[in-house]
């Protein structure tokens, strides 16, 4: 071999060994300087000796001089968008869809990750990579072949040479290289980019090859476009075709002959996709046969034979607009923020806690602020941060106002300087309400027929000031009440009797004592049997019960010590309530199954009890009832949209119940 021939040979093969370790190792052996070296003497030397240069050399890749400006591609078949689907049941429509349109032909389906990146076409001339072109508008983009040619994953010659081929795929930026570049753009005192798909986007409209190469973009092939002289019949064999000619091609491709398979294998990624090196925002579903493909057609917009399917955003931007006050049952205030309604995890958020002054102060979080708003899962609205950058100078700073927005009464900050609180106490109906709100509620009280809109009425119409006055309503006054009829406020009066009977545990679990909630209510009342014990015994005493700390004692000692709640008890009393507590009422008597030694977990949405009123009942059968999955947990029951404690049961092999399955375990 010719010596300058032999000395070539070396050089491209010392350069493919320093992209590699560069690209796909990210740990570069030697500077950027010795690389451009080896390069420039490349260089020169196919300038000297044409003849022995190839279409695919290294100086191929970063050879170019920055250019000008962008040319223009029209794309020989246009690059069409694809429909979007976000739940299960969209991708069994979809489905119907194609079988009706295939009449009696059954499709297999392709199903791959979407990449979150930047859609390109690459074109090959007789084998050879000649342009590469972004999507634009469909019909035609921008020419940004010489920032592909320095992503290692676009092969710059085919193994054979159709007169003309073209590979579509998507151009993207790992998360570490995003994280990388984003670092040396603040050292440089830019603005960081957004998120890898933007940072990828503004990569490949560098004019200069050499900067756009230290991006380290990437590129996935995932279809074949407008092709000379190559037959295949299928999606699997164009995929098979693209990595036989050098390209990258996605690893995580699987068929299937069923719709409930895709949409298995699409949920199984909702939070794995975490775990993967680059993002992806869904999958995509394709029909795999050509001749299919050709009888579905496509509509204006879209082919018909492929759908995303979109994971939900679980973070997005809005605006705050507003901030509106809650008044608890304790008199805290809680700001609650009203938003621009955003779609998040697949459901319409417009409003959000902001918990008190110091999550509003930490967070400089004015009214008008753009902010960030989490949703993951069941999990409910989160406030992240607010975006100081994107302020027009019109935002509020908050302040708490200084008297109660419902009863007018002082509003004092308490000593910690978290809790806004007012002092209206038992004056104040917006506290009044709440307090009877939690009463009646189902894990407490159970009062059947006692709701909000209820509960609203009887404290506007003066008939309810304290939980005592509940048990002295007539059927006259409520029949008085607007849209009340005779029947409604019998049952109404029979469901107040009925909770006389509930017993110490929840009627402490309803008389909102600070700290104490329905298992601490449980606690107190099996160990002290009846009221008056438990009023009697001093902080002291109260802190010997297992369970409950110094701070609790104190807090129920003075529950009961102060006056107007000893006269809410003696009222309580010879009302007929019983204030007393049977031992712990045996599964049977409750109707159910002893639980006695299982460990339950709920999660997601359940149709027939709240959180609280599920886990009550597993209590009151003798079961515990945990908040995280573990191996030690013996049943996870499932409603409704859930998330990752589903994964983790199934991974862990614990017991699934759906709510029915539940009832039929407790023997409901
Ligand atoms: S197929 C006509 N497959 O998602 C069908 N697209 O609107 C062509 N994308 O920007 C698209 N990963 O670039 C297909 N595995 C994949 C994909 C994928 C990401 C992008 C595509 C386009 C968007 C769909």
């Amino acid at each position: 071999m010719n010596p300058v021939e032999k000395r070539m040979r070396e050089l491209y093969l010392q350069i493919e060994h320093h992209n590699q370790k560069y690209y796909v190792d990210a740990n570069p052996e030697i500077s950027d300087r010795d690389f451009d070296r080896l390069l420039d003497e490349l260089k020169t030397l196919e300038e000297q000796h044409p003849q022995f240069a190839t279409p695919d050399s290294p100086t191929q890749r970063v050879g170019g001089k920055p250019i000008e400006g962008f040319a223009t591609v029209r794309h020989r078949e246009p690059m069409l968008s694809i429909d979007n689907s976000y739940s299960s049941d969209d991708l069994r429509e979809f489905d119907q869809r194609v079988c009706k349109l295939l009449s009696g032909l059954t499709p297999t389906y392709v199903v791959e990750l979407k990449i979150d990146g930047v859609a390109m076409s690459l074109i090959y001339e007789n084998g050879v990579f000649t342009t590469g072109a972004t999507r634009g508008d469909g019909e035609q983009g921008d020419d940004v072949t010489h920032n592909l040619k320095t992503i290692p994953d676009v092969p710059l010659k085919l193994p054979k040479s159709p007169a003309h081929f073209e590979a579509r795929g998507e151009v993207y930026m790992t998360r570490a290289d995003f994280a990388a570049n984003n670092r040396r753009r603040v050292e440089a005192g830019d603005e960081p980019a957004a998120n890898p798909r933007n940072f990828t986007a503004g990569s490949l409209k560098l004019l200069d090859p050499k900067e756009s190469r230290k991006r380290r973009l990437h590129f996935f092939a995932y279809a074949l476009g407008s092709c000379d002289g190559i037959e295949v019949a299928t999606h699997l064999d164009g995929l098979a075709l693209l990595k036989r000619f050098g390209f990258s091609v996605n690893p995580h491709i699987v068929s299937f002959d069923s719709i409930e398979g895709v949409i298995d294998y699409c949920n199984s990624w909702a939070t794995k996709r975490n775990d993967l090196p680059y993002e992806t925002d869904g999958m995509v579903i394709k029909v795999n046969d050509f001749a299919q493909r050709k009888k579905l057609g496509t509509t204006s917009k879209s082919p018909r034979w492929v759908i995303a399917y979109k994971f939900a955003a679980e973070q997005g931007l809005t605006k705050l607009t507003s901030i509106d006050l809650q008044v608890g049952k304790l008199g805290t205030l809680t700001p609650v923020a009203n938003l621009e309604p955003v779609k998040l995890a697949g459901t319409t958020v417009s409003r959000a806690s902001l918990h008190n002054a110091d999550f509003i102060e930490s967070k400089d979080i004015r009214v008008g602020d753009t902010v960030v708003v989490e949703k993951a899962g069941e999990i409910i609205p989160y406030v992240v941060r607010s975006e100081p950058e994107a302020r027009t100078g019109t935002e509020k700073v908050f302040h708490f106002p200084k008297s109660c927005p419902s009863c007018g009464s002082p509003v004092e900050r308490d000593k910690n300087g978290t809790f806004y609180r007012c002092t209206g106490g038992r004056k104040c109906t917006a506290q009044i309400k709440e307090v009877l709100r939690a009463y009646a509620r189902r894990s407490a009280m159970d009062i059947e027929g006692l709701g909000e809109k209820i509960i609203e009425q009887l404290v506007d119409a003066g008939l309810v000031n304290t939980i005592a006055d509940l048990y002295r309503l007539t059927l006259d006054q409520l029949v008085a009440l607007e849209r009340m009829g005779k029947k409604s406020a019998q049952n109404l009066l029979d469901g107040i009797a009925a909770s006389k009977e509930r017993g110490l545990a929840r009627v402490l679990a309803g008389l909102a004592i600070p700290h104490v909630g329905d298992s601490v209510a449980d606690l107190l009342a099996s160990e002290f049997g009846d009221i008056d014990a438990l009023m009697h015994a001093g902080a002291d005493r109260l802190s010997q019960v297992m369970g409950i700390g110094p701070i609790m004692a104190e807090a129920i000692h003075e529950f009961f010590h102060d006056s107007h709640n000893h006269k809410l008890i003696e009222e309580l009393k010879a009302l007929g309530l019983k204030l007393s507590q049977d031992r712990r009422p045996t599964p049977a008597q409750l109707g159910g199954a002893d639980l006695a030694g299982k460990t339950f977990v709920v999660t997601g949405t359940l149709a027939k009890y709240s959180r609280e009123e599920i886990e009550s009942l597993i209590r009151q059968l003798g079961g515990k009832a945990s908040g995280s999955v573990s191996k030690n947990t013996h049943f996870l029951v499932a409603g409704e949209k859930a998330g990752s404690k589903l994964d983790k049961a199934r991974q862990l092999g614990v017991t699934v119940l759906s709510e029915e399955e539940f009832e039929k375990l407790i023997g409901r």
